[in-house]
This record gives C-alpha cells, sequence and structure tokens, in this order.
C-alpha cells in the first residue's frame, strides 16, 4: 500500500516535468544562464550605421525572468516587438478593461535601452476574447469595439511608439479578403477605418498592414498590392507593408522575387519591413544539422542583404532570437531552431551571416 502511495507520489512529481519536455517549454540543459560570448561590434550597431533597424519579438516570461536573455536583446537589437502582449485577449480581456501591465513592462525595457517598440498587432482575428467572440454584436456596435480598441491603445503610447502593424493578416492565400470576425461583422471597410482611427489616434506614427506568405511574387502579395495601393487611392493613411517571412529550409525564400515585391511596393511610395523573420530546421532522419545549420544561415544573410540593398526596406525584425523560446516550439511542438542564437544563446552560423550582410 506505503509502496504504491509513495509511486503515485514520485509519478505526481514528474508528470508536469514530463509534459514540459514533451512541450518543448524546457531546453534539454540546465536553464541556467550562460555567460554572454563576445563577439565584438553588435548587429545593432552595425544596422545604425546603415540607418537601418534591427528587432525582435518579446516573450515577456524570460524578458522578466532571464538576465542572459535581457543582456542580448539590449546588447544586439534596436527595436523589440511584443509577441503576445498586446494580443486582443492579452491587452482587453473584458470589453470594458485594458491590461497594460505587459506592455508597460516591454516599453519600460525599451525606454531603458533606447530601443524603439512596434506597436503589434491593432487589428488582427487570432487570440480573440470570449467576450468578443461571442458577443453577438451588431455591426454598428463591433465599429465601436474595434475604435475603442484601437484608439485606447495608440493614444496611450502616443510619442512613444512610432510604428504600427495596424492590420495584421487581412489576406487569403487566394488574395480574397481573410474571413474574420471584423470582415465577416463590418465588411471589408473595417481595414480602411482601422487605418483611419489609427491615424486620428497618433497622426506621428507609421502604419503598416503586416502580412505572411506575401512576400514572394504571386496571388497573395498582388492582392496585398492592390490593397495598399486602394488605401491609397482612397486618402487612407498608410506607410508601409510588413513581410513576416516565416520560411523553413523545405520552404526557402526566393530572394529575387522579394526584391521585385518590395520594389514595387517603393513605387508606391511605401516602405518595407520584413517584420517576423524566423527560418525553421525541420527534422530529417539522418539529416547533418551542422549542414543545415550553414544552409540556414545563407538565407538569413541573402534576405538581410536584400532588405540592405533595397532602399525602402527599412527594418529586419526576427521573430525572436534565441532557439530557447520560440513560437515554433510553443505553438506547433516542434522545436525548429529557426533563430540566430541556439537555444545557450550561442551565436548560430545565422548570426554571422546576418552580421556580414549588414557590413556589406
Ligand atoms: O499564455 C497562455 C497560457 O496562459 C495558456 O494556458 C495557454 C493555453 O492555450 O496559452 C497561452 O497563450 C498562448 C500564447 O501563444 C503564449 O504562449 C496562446 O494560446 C497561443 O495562441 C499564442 O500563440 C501565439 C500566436 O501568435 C497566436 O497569437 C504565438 O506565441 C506567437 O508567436 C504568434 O505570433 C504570430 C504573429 O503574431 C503574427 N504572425 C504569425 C506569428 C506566428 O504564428
Amino acid at each position: 500500500m506505503k509502496t504504491k502511495f509513495f509511486l503515485g507520489l514520485i509519478f505526481l512529481f514528474f508528470l508536469p516535468i514530463f509534459f514540459a519536455f514533451t512541450l518543448g517549454q524546457i531546453p534539454e540543459a540546465p536553464a541556467s544562464s550562460p555567460t554572454l560570448e563576445n563577439t565584438g561590434v553588435s548587429l545593432r550597431q552595425l544596422a545604425e550605421q546603415r540607418g537601418i533597424q534591427i528587432g525582435a519579438a518579446v516573450n515577456t516570461y524570460p524578458l522578466k525572468s532571464d538576465r542572459t536573455y535581457q543582456q542580448l536583446l539590449a546588447r544586439e537589437f534596436n527595436v523589440v516587438v511584443p509577441e503576445n502582449a498586446m494580443k486582443f485577449e492579452l491587452v482587453h480581456p473584458q470589453q470594458d478593461r485594458f491590461n497594460f501591465q505587459e506592455m508597460d513592462e516591454i516599453i519600460a525595457f525599451a525606454e531603458t535601452h533606447q530601443m524603439e517598440f512596434r506597436h503589434h498587432p491593432l487589428v488582427w482575428d487570432e487570440q480573440l476574447p470570449a467576450w468578443l467572440v461571442r458577443g453577438d454584436f451588431s455591426r454598428a456596435e463591433l465599429m465601436d469595439i474595434l475604435k475603442k480598441h484601437i484608439q485606447t491603445i495608440v493614444k496611450r503610447y502616443r510619442g512613444k511608439v512610432k510604428t504600427i502593424d495596424v492590420v495584421n493578416e487581412g489576406v487569403a492565400r487566394d488574395g480574397t479578403l481573410r474571413d474574420t470576425l471584423w470582415l465577416r461583422g463590418i465588411g471589408p471597410e473595417y481595414i480602411d477605418l482601422s487605418f483611419i482611427w489609427a491615424h486620428e489616434a497618433d497622426p506621428e506614427a507609421k502604419l503598416f498592414f503586416n502580412e505572411f506568405s506575401a512576400e514572394e511574387m504571386g496571388a497573395k502579395s498582388n492582392a496585398v498590392y492592390d490593397l495598399v495601393q486602394g488605401l491609397q487611392q482612397r486618402g487612407v493613411p498608410i506607410h508601409g507593408v510588413g513581410l513576416q517571412m516565416h520560411k523553413a529550409l523545405n520552404n526557402q525564400p526566393k530572394i529575387e522575387e522579394i526584391a521585385q515585391n518590395v520594389a514595387r511596393l517603393g513605387e508606391l511610395g511605401l516602405e518595407v519591413q520584413i517584420t517576423e523573420m524566423d527560418i525553421a530546421i525541420p527534422e530529417v532522419a539522418g539529416a547533418d544539422f551542422s549542414q543545415q545549420l550553414q544552409e540556414q544561415a545563407k538565407i538569413y544573410g541573402d534576405s538581410v542583404k536584400m532588405c540592405v540593398a533595397a532602399k525602402n526596406c527599412t527594418a529586419i525584425i526576427f521573430w525572436g532570437f534565441s532557439d530557447r523560446y520560440t513560437w515554433m516550439t510553443s505553438l506547433i511542438g516542434q522545436g525548429g531552431n529557426p533563430l540566430i542564437f541556439d537555444k545557450f544563446f550561442r551565436p548560430k552560423p545565422a548570426y554571422t551571416a546576418v552580421k556580414e550582410a549588414l557590413k556589406q
């Protein structure tokens, strides 16, 4: 009886640890922060010399708890983007209540380290709170909710935040407008209205339309092009397009096509920013990992070179910076090792490739 009881206790003790490992929440080695390697001149210094921004999405958990994470973030980057802190469900959890705690913490960090903070995303169809999804609101009510959401956030940080992803992922793969709560409830004009309301709240801020899988030429990027041109023709304030660049070794970016896409957006007078870059390494049995790291580095280097060479490409932002904290582990369950520092904050070949590209 006693033995069973103790075995049960041991099982209960190890169960959460097992799940944490399975879900990839804990890297294989002890969580102690290693000392940072001295890598000489930082990406941030090089980018600043070039007049380009270099940034990373920020995960609030390590920002509060991991000293090495904080040091490396401040040393290498001059822009931070909240990976989740500004998602609707977190920042606006109840209809009449906002929660700015996590955003305030990230902005305080950015200010301390003279970094810019990019709003992401004001309007999206994911991570929406139950009160909104199940609300059964009329069109007029939804418009009020969206306007209040946009303007409360933008006004609170007016003057501190210079760049805003206003509408995120509004276009579907086939080039039609994505079927979202906002499209269904308000109609296609929700996009115009979002930009207009953001501009009213902060006329100085640069407003971006941010999209995934719209990097290369094709149906989706054509639709994004038409959409932003339409905004301009209607006199709606828009200043740029964010190309996310979530790619992988088995889904490599076609750099020449991306350069072509960036250039045509430039002809509209728009900036382009690479807003969420990561390059996943798929788990392939028998693959040579060091070879895969070199392939990954080449893609990072070529992408950064492309941006540096394009006059209207003004920022390169990675969706995180250390493989220790990546959405690929927490959301998809596969590590992917998609970033430029490894799980122990050591620079990967991709880091060196980004650095070399910034030097050219
Ligand atoms: O924090 C909660 C936790 O309290 C809860 O118990 C748990 C159970 O579901 O969820 C946790 O929240 C998750 C959050 O990530 C933090 O880990 C959400 O469910 C999960 O949906 C969320 O995923 C984020 C995803 O956007 C959806 O918002 C990813 O971290 C984030 O990297 C990802 O970022 C997006 C960009 O914003 C837009 N472009 C694509 C990109 C990658 O998907």
